[in-house]
Protein backbone atom coordinates (compact mmCIF):
# COMPACT_ATOMS: atom_id res chain seq x y z
CA UNK A 1 0.00 0.00 0.00
CA UNK A 2 1.38 3.55 -1.03
CA UNK A 3 2.02 5.96 1.99
CA UNK A 4 -1.23 7.84 0.24
CA UNK A 5 -3.34 5.04 0.85
CA UNK A 6 -1.97 4.73 4.38
CA UNK A 7 -2.55 7.95 5.34
CA UNK A 8 -6.12 7.79 3.91
CA UNK A 9 -7.19 4.94 5.73
CA UNK A 10 -5.17 6.46 8.99
CA UNK A 11 -7.21 9.61 8.69
CA UNK A 12 -10.76 8.27 7.16
CA UNK A 13 -12.45 9.60 10.53
CA UNK A 14 -11.35 13.39 9.29
CA UNK A 15 -9.46 13.23 5.86
CA UNK A 16 -8.83 16.77 6.21
CA UNK A 17 -9.32 19.47 3.83
CA UNK A 18 -10.92 17.53 1.41
CA UNK A 19 -13.64 16.16 3.34
CA UNK A 20 -14.57 19.82 4.82
CA UNK A 21 -14.76 20.75 1.11
CA UNK A 22 -16.79 17.78 0.06
CA UNK A 23 -19.05 17.84 3.03
CA UNK A 24 -19.38 21.94 3.34
CA UNK A 25 -20.17 21.29 -0.55
CA UNK A 26 -23.59 19.84 0.71
CA UNK A 27 -24.20 21.39 3.57
CA UNK A 28 -27.12 23.37 1.48
CA UNK A 29 -25.28 26.85 2.30
CA UNK A 30 -25.41 29.08 -1.04
CA UNK A 31 -22.64 31.24 -2.12
CA UNK A 32 -23.08 34.77 -2.67
CA UNK A 33 -19.50 34.93 -3.06
CA UNK A 34 -16.72 34.01 -4.98
CA UNK A 35 -15.70 32.11 -7.01
CA UNK A 36 -17.79 33.06 -9.87
CA UNK A 37 -18.57 29.09 -10.72
CA UNK A 38 -20.73 29.11 -7.34
CA UNK A 39 -20.28 25.27 -7.32
CA UNK A 40 -23.37 25.29 -10.09
CA UNK A 41 -24.05 22.39 -12.67
CA UNK A 42 -24.30 25.03 -15.37
CA UNK A 43 -20.93 24.73 -15.35
CA UNK A 44 -21.00 21.09 -17.24
CA UNK A 45 -18.47 19.58 -17.67
CA UNK A 46 -15.99 21.68 -15.17
CA UNK A 47 -16.46 18.94 -12.79
CA UNK A 48 -14.02 16.31 -14.26
CA UNK A 49 -10.99 18.09 -14.08
CA UNK A 50 -9.09 15.62 -12.01
CA UNK A 51 -9.08 13.34 -15.30
CA UNK A 52 -6.14 16.06 -16.80
CA UNK A 53 -4.06 17.03 -14.39
CA UNK A 54 -1.41 16.56 -16.92
CA UNK A 55 2.11 18.32 -17.43
CA UNK A 56 3.94 19.76 -20.51
CA UNK A 57 3.96 16.56 -21.99
CA UNK A 58 4.33 16.44 -25.80
CA UNK A 59 1.74 18.05 -27.41
CA UNK A 60 0.40 19.83 -24.88
CA UNK A 61 2.60 22.98 -25.19
CA UNK A 62 4.66 25.48 -22.43
CA UNK A 63 2.58 28.03 -21.23
CA UNK A 64 6.15 30.43 -20.95
CA UNK A 65 6.66 29.84 -24.18
CA UNK A 66 3.82 29.22 -25.86
CA UNK A 67 3.22 28.05 -29.67
CA UNK A 68 1.00 25.24 -29.75
CA UNK A 69 -2.69 24.95 -28.13
CA UNK A 70 -1.76 26.92 -25.09
CA UNK A 71 -0.96 29.98 -27.80
CA UNK A 72 -4.49 29.30 -29.25
CA UNK A 73 -6.18 28.64 -25.92
CA UNK A 74 -4.91 32.25 -24.94
CA UNK A 75 -5.33 33.57 -28.82
CA UNK A 76 -9.21 32.51 -28.24
CA UNK A 77 -9.63 34.70 -25.19
CA UNK A 78 -7.87 37.75 -26.41
CA UNK A 79 -10.50 37.88 -29.25
CA UNK A 80 -13.13 37.42 -26.97
CA UNK A 81 -12.07 40.89 -24.88
CA UNK A 82 -10.19 42.73 -28.22
CA UNK A 83 -7.13 43.05 -26.71
CA UNK A 84 -3.53 43.09 -28.36
CA UNK A 85 -2.14 40.58 -26.36
CA UNK A 86 -3.43 38.12 -24.03
CA UNK A 87 -1.62 36.03 -21.40
CA UNK A 88 -2.94 33.00 -18.94
CA UNK A 89 -2.24 33.71 -15.49
CA UNK A 90 -2.31 30.96 -13.10
CA UNK A 91 -1.52 32.72 -10.00
CA UNK A 92 -4.20 35.03 -10.08
CA UNK A 93 -4.24 38.84 -10.64
CA UNK A 94 -1.95 39.26 -7.67
CA UNK A 95 0.88 37.59 -10.20
CA UNK A 96 -0.71 40.04 -12.90
CA UNK A 97 -0.82 43.06 -10.82
CA UNK A 98 3.02 42.37 -9.69
CA UNK A 99 4.36 41.54 -13.33
CA UNK A 100 2.58 44.60 -14.93
CA UNK A 101 3.82 47.54 -12.32
CA UNK A 102 7.79 45.70 -12.52
CA UNK A 103 7.53 46.25 -15.95
CA UNK A 104 6.27 49.65 -15.94
CA UNK A 105 8.36 50.92 -13.44
CA UNK A 106 12.14 50.33 -12.72
CA UNK A 107 13.46 49.86 -9.64
CA UNK A 108 13.27 52.75 -7.46
CA UNK A 109 10.95 54.52 -9.43
CA UNK A 110 8.39 56.80 -8.25
CA UNK A 111 4.23 55.25 -9.21
CA UNK A 112 1.09 56.82 -8.93
CA UNK A 113 -1.51 54.55 -7.39
CA UNK A 114 -5.22 54.57 -6.20
CA UNK A 115 -4.98 54.47 -1.95
CA UNK A 116 -7.73 51.77 -2.36
CA UNK A 117 -5.67 49.48 -4.51
CA UNK A 118 -5.20 45.65 -3.63
CA UNK A 119 -2.54 44.84 -1.88
CA UNK A 120 -0.68 43.24 -4.08
CA UNK A 121 0.37 46.91 -5.69
CA UNK A 122 1.67 47.79 -2.53
CA UNK A 123 4.01 43.98 -2.50
CA UNK A 124 5.16 45.22 -6.25
CA UNK A 125 6.69 48.67 -4.23
CA UNK A 126 8.36 46.59 -1.52
CA UNK A 127 9.81 44.28 -4.31
CA UNK A 128 10.87 47.45 -6.89
CA UNK A 129 11.34 49.92 -3.81
CA UNK A 130 8.95 52.06 -5.83
CA UNK A 131 8.38 55.25 -3.95
CA UNK A 132 4.04 55.37 -3.93
CA UNK A 133 2.14 58.84 -4.63
CA UNK A 134 -1.46 58.60 -3.94
CA UNK A 135 -4.87 59.38 -5.54
CA UNK A 136 -7.59 59.47 -2.91
CA UNK A 137 -10.95 58.54 -4.56
CA UNK A 138 -13.74 60.89 -2.98
CA UNK A 139 -16.03 59.15 -0.72
CA UNK A 140 -19.49 58.42 -2.36
CA UNK A 141 -21.59 60.25 0.48
CA UNK A 142 -24.77 58.48 0.17
CA UNK A 143 -23.44 54.89 0.70
CA UNK A 144 -19.48 55.81 2.72
CA UNK A 145 -18.04 53.84 -0.02
CA UNK A 146 -15.16 55.06 -2.75
CA UNK A 147 -16.34 56.84 -6.11
CA UNK A 148 -14.67 56.27 -9.05
CA UNK A 149 -11.17 57.99 -9.79
CA UNK A 150 -11.38 60.97 -11.19
CA UNK A 151 -9.51 62.01 -14.14
CA UNK A 152 -8.74 65.15 -13.12
CA UNK A 153 -7.50 64.26 -10.40
CA UNK A 154 -5.15 61.66 -12.05
CA UNK A 155 -3.95 64.64 -14.38
CA UNK A 156 -3.14 67.55 -11.81
CA UNK A 157 -1.15 64.74 -9.76
CA UNK A 158 1.07 63.89 -12.64
CA UNK A 159 1.64 67.48 -13.16
CA UNK A 160 2.56 67.34 -9.26
CA UNK A 161 4.80 64.36 -9.95
CA UNK A 162 6.36 64.10 -13.51
CA UNK A 163 8.60 61.69 -12.28
CA UNK A 164 6.17 58.60 -11.69
CA UNK A 165 5.78 56.52 -14.23
CA UNK A 166 3.11 54.69 -14.41
CA UNK A 167 -0.53 54.78 -12.73
CA UNK A 168 -2.53 52.26 -11.16
CA UNK A 169 -6.41 52.28 -10.58
CA UNK A 170 -8.42 49.63 -9.46
CA UNK A 171 -12.12 49.55 -11.43
CA UNK A 172 -14.58 47.86 -10.38
CA UNK A 173 -14.04 47.91 -7.31
CA UNK A 174 -14.53 45.60 -4.24
CA UNK A 175 -17.93 47.17 -4.35
CA UNK A 176 -18.56 47.55 -8.44
CA UNK A 177 -17.58 51.33 -8.74
CA UNK A 178 -16.45 51.47 -12.38
CA UNK A 179 -14.17 54.26 -13.29
CA UNK A 180 -14.30 56.41 -16.30
CA UNK A 181 -10.89 54.51 -17.66
CA UNK A 182 -11.32 56.01 -21.08
CA UNK A 183 -11.08 60.03 -19.78
CA UNK A 184 -8.01 58.57 -17.20
CA UNK A 185 -6.04 56.79 -19.69
CA UNK A 186 -6.34 59.92 -21.91
CA UNK A 187 -4.94 61.97 -19.09
CA UNK A 188 -2.22 59.35 -18.72
CA UNK A 189 -1.30 59.14 -22.15
CA UNK A 190 -1.37 62.72 -22.32
CA UNK A 191 1.81 62.61 -20.36
CA UNK A 192 3.50 59.42 -22.07
CA UNK A 193 2.44 57.47 -18.89
CA UNK A 194 1.39 54.24 -18.52
CA UNK A 195 -2.33 53.29 -17.03
CA UNK A 196 -2.69 49.81 -15.13
CA UNK A 197 -6.03 48.77 -14.40
CA UNK A 198 -6.59 46.03 -11.98
CA UNK A 199 -9.64 44.82 -13.62
CA UNK A 200 -9.73 41.70 -10.97
CA UNK A 201 -13.59 42.45 -10.59
CA UNK A 202 -14.08 43.49 -14.03
CA UNK A 203 -13.65 39.96 -16.18
CA UNK A 204 -17.30 40.29 -17.02
CA UNK A 205 -17.56 43.87 -18.17
CA UNK A 206 -16.22 43.42 -21.58
CA UNK A 207 -18.60 40.26 -22.22
CA UNK A 208 -21.39 42.04 -21.10
CA UNK A 209 -22.94 44.74 -23.91
CA UNK A 210 -25.04 45.88 -21.13
CA UNK A 211 -22.48 46.68 -18.53
CA UNK A 212 -20.47 49.97 -18.02
CA UNK A 213 -16.95 49.89 -20.66
CA UNK A 214 -13.83 47.91 -19.58
CA UNK A 215 -10.83 49.04 -19.40
CA UNK A 216 -9.35 46.87 -22.51
CA UNK A 217 -11.99 48.98 -24.83
CA UNK A 218 -11.32 52.57 -22.75
CA UNK A 219 -7.78 52.15 -23.79
CA UNK A 220 -5.67 51.03 -20.87
CA UNK A 221 -2.19 49.77 -21.50
CA UNK A 222 -2.29 46.87 -19.23
CA UNK A 223 -5.38 45.35 -17.29
CA UNK A 224 -5.28 42.29 -15.38
CA UNK A 225 -8.84 40.21 -14.89
CA UNK A 226 -9.54 37.65 -12.48
CA UNK A 227 -11.45 34.90 -14.17
CA UNK A 228 -12.46 33.12 -10.69
CA UNK A 229 -13.73 36.28 -9.55
CA UNK A 230 -17.18 37.22 -11.57
CA UNK A 231 -16.82 34.00 -13.91
CA UNK A 232 -17.17 30.32 -14.32
CA UNK A 233 -13.60 29.62 -13.54
CA UNK A 234 -11.49 28.51 -10.79
CA UNK A 235 -9.55 29.72 -8.21
CA UNK A 236 -6.64 31.24 -9.23
CA UNK A 237 -7.43 31.37 -12.93
CA UNK A 238 -6.61 35.20 -14.30
CA UNK A 239 -6.05 36.96 -17.54
CA UNK A 240 -3.55 39.76 -18.45
CA UNK A 241 -3.91 42.18 -21.45
CA UNK A 242 -1.87 43.96 -23.13
CA UNK A 243 -2.29 46.49 -25.84
CA UNK A 244 -0.27 49.70 -27.40
CA UNK A 245 3.61 50.47 -27.77
CA UNK A 246 4.13 51.79 -24.52
CA UNK A 247 4.84 48.56 -22.36
CA UNK A 248 7.88 46.78 -22.81
CA UNK A 249 6.49 43.11 -23.59
CA UNK A 250 9.93 41.31 -23.52
CA UNK A 251 10.20 42.50 -20.11
CA UNK A 252 6.44 41.62 -19.46
CA UNK A 253 7.37 38.23 -20.30
CA UNK A 254 10.24 37.60 -18.82
CA UNK A 255 8.39 39.18 -14.98
CA UNK A 256 5.71 36.34 -15.68
CA UNK A 257 8.43 33.74 -15.98
CA UNK A 258 9.41 34.84 -12.76
CA UNK A 259 6.53 35.56 -10.89
CA UNK A 260 4.43 32.25 -11.69
CA UNK A 261 4.97 28.32 -11.36
CA UNK A 262 7.24 26.52 -13.54
CA UNK A 263 4.51 24.11 -13.69
CA UNK A 264 1.28 25.76 -14.72
CA UNK A 265 -1.90 23.56 -13.80
CA UNK A 266 -3.89 22.19 -16.84
CA UNK A 267 -6.82 21.58 -14.53
CA UNK A 268 -6.44 25.21 -14.29
CA UNK A 269 -5.63 26.47 -18.11
CA UNK A 270 -8.47 24.43 -19.18
CA UNK A 271 -10.51 25.51 -16.90
CA UNK A 272 -9.97 29.01 -18.23
CA UNK A 273 -10.68 27.95 -21.98
CA UNK A 274 -13.83 26.22 -21.13
CA UNK A 275 -14.92 29.28 -19.57
CA UNK A 276 -13.95 31.58 -22.36
CA UNK A 277 -15.97 29.01 -24.83
CA UNK A 278 -18.94 28.89 -22.13
CA UNK A 279 -18.88 33.03 -22.37
CA UNK A 280 -18.80 33.38 -25.78
CA UNK A 281 -21.61 30.27 -26.34
CA UNK A 282 -23.84 31.73 -23.41
CA UNK A 283 -22.45 34.94 -22.23
CA UNK A 284 -25.29 37.12 -23.68
CA UNK A 285 -28.14 34.92 -22.93
CA UNK A 286 -26.90 34.46 -19.17
CA UNK A 287 -26.23 38.25 -18.57
CA UNK A 288 -29.51 39.04 -19.80
CA UNK A 289 -30.96 36.44 -17.36
CA UNK A 290 -28.89 38.18 -14.49
CA UNK A 291 -30.00 42.05 -15.61
CA UNK A 292 -33.50 40.56 -15.40
CA UNK A 293 -33.38 38.93 -12.26
CA UNK A 294 -31.39 42.33 -10.68
CA UNK A 295 -34.54 44.16 -11.39
CA UNK A 296 -37.07 42.10 -10.19
CA UNK A 297 -34.65 41.55 -6.70
CA UNK A 298 -34.37 45.29 -6.78
CA UNK A 299 -38.42 45.79 -6.91
CA UNK A 300 -38.73 43.67 -4.12
CA UNK A 301 -36.30 45.42 -2.05
CA UNK A 302 -38.37 48.44 -2.62
CA UNK A 303 -40.49 47.27 0.04
CA UNK A 304 -37.36 47.08 2.54
CA UNK A 305 -37.92 50.14 5.23
CA UNK A 306 -34.74 49.44 6.54
CA UNK A 307 -32.53 47.64 4.32
CA UNK A 308 -32.28 49.33 0.89
CA UNK A 309 -29.44 48.08 -2.11
CA UNK A 310 -26.79 51.11 -3.17
CA UNK A 311 -27.91 52.07 -6.67
CA UNK A 312 -25.77 54.21 -9.04
CA UNK A 313 -29.69 55.91 -9.80
CA UNK A 314 -30.37 56.76 -6.15
CA UNK A 315 -27.07 58.92 -6.20
CA UNK A 316 -27.66 62.40 -5.49
CA UNK A 317 -27.09 64.72 -8.72
CA UNK A 318 -23.77 66.00 -7.57
CA UNK A 319 -20.18 65.00 -9.01
CA UNK A 320 -19.25 61.74 -9.38
CA UNK A 321 -16.19 59.76 -10.72
CA UNK A 322 -17.92 56.98 -11.40
CA UNK A 323 -18.99 55.66 -14.87
CA UNK A 324 -21.28 52.80 -13.59
CA UNK A 325 -22.07 50.35 -11.03
CA UNK A 326 -21.89 46.39 -11.44
CA UNK A 327 -24.90 45.09 -11.33
CA UNK A 328 -22.83 41.85 -10.00
CA UNK A 329 -22.54 43.59 -6.85
CA UNK A 330 -25.23 44.13 -4.26
CA UNK A 331 -23.92 46.65 -2.22
CA UNK A 332 -26.61 45.64 0.87
CA UNK A 333 -27.18 48.58 3.18
CA UNK A 334 -28.76 48.38 6.71
CA UNK A 335 -30.07 51.59 8.53
CA UNK A 336 -31.24 50.72 12.14
CA UNK A 337 -29.67 51.27 15.49
CA UNK A 338 -29.39 47.80 16.39
CA UNK A 339 -28.75 46.15 13.44
CA UNK A 340 -24.85 46.80 11.48
CA UNK A 341 -23.17 44.90 8.44
CA UNK A 342 -21.77 42.50 10.85
CA UNK A 343 -25.16 41.83 12.34
CA UNK A 344 -27.16 41.35 9.19
CA UNK A 345 -24.37 39.31 7.74
CA UNK A 346 -25.04 36.46 10.47
CA UNK A 347 -28.28 36.89 10.58
CA UNK A 348 -28.10 36.00 6.43
CA UNK A 349 -25.61 32.85 7.07
CA UNK A 350 -26.66 31.51 10.85
CA UNK A 351 -30.96 32.21 10.04
CA UNK A 352 -30.85 31.61 6.38
CA UNK A 353 -27.88 29.80 5.43
CA UNK A 354 -26.88 32.75 2.88
CA UNK A 355 -22.95 33.11 3.30
CA UNK A 356 -22.10 36.90 2.18
CA UNK A 357 -19.27 38.22 0.30
CA UNK A 358 -18.22 40.29 3.24
CA UNK A 359 -20.03 42.32 5.63
CA UNK A 360 -18.19 46.23 6.39
CA UNK A 361 -19.82 48.78 8.52
CA UNK A 362 -23.41 49.24 7.54
CA UNK A 363 -23.89 47.09 4.35
CA UNK A 364 -23.29 43.51 3.19
CA UNK A 365 -21.83 42.32 0.02
CA UNK A 366 -23.49 39.75 -2.18
CA UNK A 367 -21.97 38.69 -5.70
CA UNK A 368 -24.06 37.64 -7.97
CA UNK A 369 -22.64 36.47 -11.59
CA UNK A 370 -24.00 34.67 -14.38
CA UNK A 371 -24.11 31.28 -12.50
CA UNK A 372 -26.63 32.34 -10.26
CA UNK A 373 -30.23 30.48 -10.67
CA UNK A 374 -33.85 32.08 -10.37
CA UNK A 375 -33.74 30.42 -6.92
CA UNK A 376 -30.64 31.85 -5.96
CA UNK A 377 -31.90 35.51 -6.06
CA UNK A 378 -35.27 34.56 -4.96
CA UNK A 379 -34.07 33.20 -1.65
CA UNK A 380 -32.26 36.22 -0.93
CA UNK A 381 -34.27 38.76 -1.67
CA UNK A 382 -36.77 36.49 0.46
CA UNK A 383 -34.41 36.51 3.44
CA UNK A 384 -33.93 40.32 3.53
CA UNK A 385 -37.62 41.11 3.11
CA UNK A 386 -38.22 38.70 6.01
CA UNK A 387 -34.90 40.40 8.10
CA UNK A 388 -36.77 43.97 7.43
CA UNK A 389 -39.90 42.84 8.94
CA UNK A 390 -38.31 41.25 11.74
CA UNK A 391 -36.51 44.33 12.37
CA UNK A 392 -39.39 46.46 12.20
CA UNK A 393 -41.11 44.28 14.50
CA UNK A 394 -38.57 43.89 17.22
CA UNK A 395 -38.37 48.12 17.05
CA UNK A 396 -42.34 48.31 18.11
CA UNK A 397 -42.68 50.70 20.75
CA UNK A 398 -39.25 51.61 20.89
CA UNK A 399 -37.67 55.23 19.86
CA UNK A 400 -35.47 54.10 16.84
CA UNK A 401 -34.82 57.08 14.35
CA UNK A 402 -35.17 55.91 11.16
CA UNK A 403 -31.91 57.56 8.87
CA UNK A 404 -33.28 59.20 6.19
CA UNK A 405 -32.52 56.56 2.76
CA UNK A 406 -29.98 58.44 1.58
CA UNK A 407 -27.83 59.24 4.36
CA UNK A 408 -26.06 55.79 5.75
CA UNK A 409 -23.49 55.94 8.52
CA UNK A 410 -20.41 56.64 7.41
CA UNK A 411 -18.72 53.17 6.70
CA UNK A 412 -15.40 51.65 6.67
CA UNK A 413 -13.91 53.65 3.65
CA UNK A 414 -13.34 57.13 5.00
CA UNK A 415 -9.70 58.45 4.22
CA UNK A 416 -7.61 59.48 6.51
CA UNK A 417 -4.75 60.86 4.25
CA UNK A 418 -1.26 59.63 5.74
CA UNK A 419 2.35 61.20 5.33
CA UNK A 420 5.52 58.69 4.71
CA UNK A 421 8.28 58.94 6.50
CA UNK A 422 10.79 56.36 4.60
CA UNK A 423 9.48 54.40 1.60
CA UNK A 424 8.07 51.16 2.02
CA UNK A 425 10.76 48.86 1.42
CA UNK A 426 12.87 50.58 3.93
CA UNK A 427 9.98 49.96 6.56
CA UNK A 428 9.40 46.28 5.67
CA UNK A 429 13.51 45.71 5.73
CA UNK A 430 13.87 47.30 9.20
CA UNK A 431 13.61 46.42 13.08
CA UNK A 432 10.21 46.15 14.25
CA UNK A 433 8.17 46.45 17.55
CA UNK A 434 4.92 45.41 18.80
CA UNK A 435 3.10 48.75 20.41
CA UNK A 436 0.15 48.94 22.19
CA UNK A 437 -2.60 51.16 20.33
CA UNK A 438 -3.04 53.66 22.48
CA UNK A 439 0.53 54.42 22.83
CA UNK A 440 1.32 54.10 18.58
CA UNK A 441 0.74 57.71 17.77
CA UNK A 442 3.69 59.58 16.11
CA UNK A 443 5.46 56.15 15.38
CA UNK A 444 6.43 54.47 12.08
CA UNK A 445 4.13 51.48 10.84
CA UNK A 446 6.18 48.77 9.60
CA UNK A 447 3.43 46.52 8.39
CA UNK A 448 0.17 46.83 6.70
CA UNK A 449 -2.79 47.72 8.52
CA UNK A 450 -5.78 46.40 6.58
CA UNK A 451 -9.71 46.62 6.56
CA UNK A 452 -10.39 43.48 5.34
CA UNK A 453 -12.37 42.28 3.20
CA UNK A 454 -11.20 43.55 0.62
CA UNK A 455 -8.45 44.97 2.07
CA UNK A 456 -7.58 48.65 1.35
CA UNK A 457 -5.09 49.81 3.57
CA UNK A 458 -5.51 51.99 6.47
CA UNK A 459 -1.89 52.03 7.40
CA UNK A 460 1.48 51.20 5.03
CA UNK A 461 4.85 50.51 6.05
CA UNK A 462 6.95 53.78 6.04
CA UNK A 463 3.72 55.91 7.31
CA UNK A 464 3.51 58.08 10.58
CA UNK A 465 0.81 56.82 12.85
CA UNK A 466 -1.80 59.82 13.22
CA UNK A 467 -4.63 59.92 16.36
CA UNK A 468 -7.26 59.95 13.34
CA UNK A 469 -5.63 56.90 11.94
CA UNK A 470 -6.13 55.40 15.26
CA UNK A 471 -9.00 56.37 15.85
CA UNK A 472 -10.56 54.96 12.59
CA UNK A 473 -8.66 52.00 13.42
CA UNK A 474 -10.70 51.77 16.74
CA UNK A 475 -13.70 52.50 15.35
CA UNK A 476 -13.47 49.15 13.11
CA UNK A 477 -12.46 47.02 15.80
CA UNK A 478 -15.68 47.92 17.98
CA UNK A 479 -17.90 47.33 14.88
CA UNK A 480 -16.44 43.85 14.64
CA UNK A 481 -14.60 44.58 11.43
CA UNK A 482 -11.44 42.34 10.73
CA UNK A 483 -8.56 44.66 10.84
CA UNK A 484 -5.59 42.53 9.34
CA UNK A 485 -1.95 43.87 10.99
CA UNK A 486 -3.80 44.85 14.72
CA UNK A 487 -2.87 41.48 16.76
CA UNK A 488 -3.06 41.05 20.59
CA UNK A 489 -0.44 40.58 22.93
CA UNK A 490 -3.04 39.12 25.64
CA UNK A 491 -3.07 42.68 27.22
CA UNK A 492 -3.86 44.85 24.57
CA UNK A 493 -4.35 45.30 21.07
CA UNK A 494 -0.67 46.03 18.76
CA UNK A 495 0.58 46.76 15.45
CA UNK A 496 3.97 46.90 14.15
CA UNK A 497 5.95 49.95 14.40
CA UNK A 498 9.64 50.55 13.19
CA UNK A 499 11.98 49.57 16.28
CA UNK A 500 13.85 53.52 16.03
CA UNK A 501 10.65 55.21 14.15
CA UNK A 502 10.46 59.14 14.60
CA UNK A 503 8.29 60.46 17.54
CA UNK A 504 6.40 63.24 17.37
CA UNK A 505 7.57 63.94 20.84
C1 LIG B 1 -8.82 44.62 -6.65
C2 LIG B 1 -8.09 43.32 -6.55
N1 LIG B 1 -6.99 43.12 -7.30
C3 LIG B 1 -6.28 41.98 -7.26
C4 LIG B 1 -6.68 40.95 -6.45
C5 LIG B 1 -5.89 39.68 -6.45
O1 LIG B 1 -6.60 38.74 -7.17
P1 LIG B 1 -6.26 37.19 -7.16
O2 LIG B 1 -6.96 36.65 -5.96
O3 LIG B 1 -6.86 36.70 -8.45
O4 LIG B 1 -4.80 37.04 -7.12
C6 LIG B 1 -7.82 41.09 -5.65
C7 LIG B 1 -8.25 40.00 -4.76
O5 LIG B 1 -9.12 40.07 -3.97
C8 LIG B 1 -8.54 42.31 -5.70
O6 LIG B 1 -9.64 42.51 -4.94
Amino acid sequence: MDRGEELYREDSEDRGLYAALSSYSKNGCYPYHMPGHKRSALAGDMARYFDIDITEIDGFDDLHQAEGILRDAMRFANELYGAEETFYLVNGSTCGVLASIMTAAERGAELLVARNCHRSVYHAAILQELTLRYCYPPILEEYGICDGVSAEDVGRLLEQYPDCRAVVVTSPTYEGIVSDIRAIAEQVHARGRILIVDEAHGAHLALDENAPEGAVAGGADLIIHSLHKTLPSMTQTALLHVQGERVDRRKLRAYLRMLQTGSPSYVLMAGMDSCMRYMRRHGRERFAFLRRQYDLFCEKMETCRYIRVGRITDLSPQKHFLSGWDIGKLTIFVRHPRVNGRRLYDMLREDYRLQMEMAAGDYVLAMMTVMDDEESWQRLADALVQIDDRIEKESAGEETEVLPSNSVQPSGQAWTETEAVMSIAQAFEAERTAVPLAEAEGRTAADFVNLYPPGVPLLVPGELISGRALAQIDAFLRMGLRVQGVTSDGRAETVSCVRDGRFFH
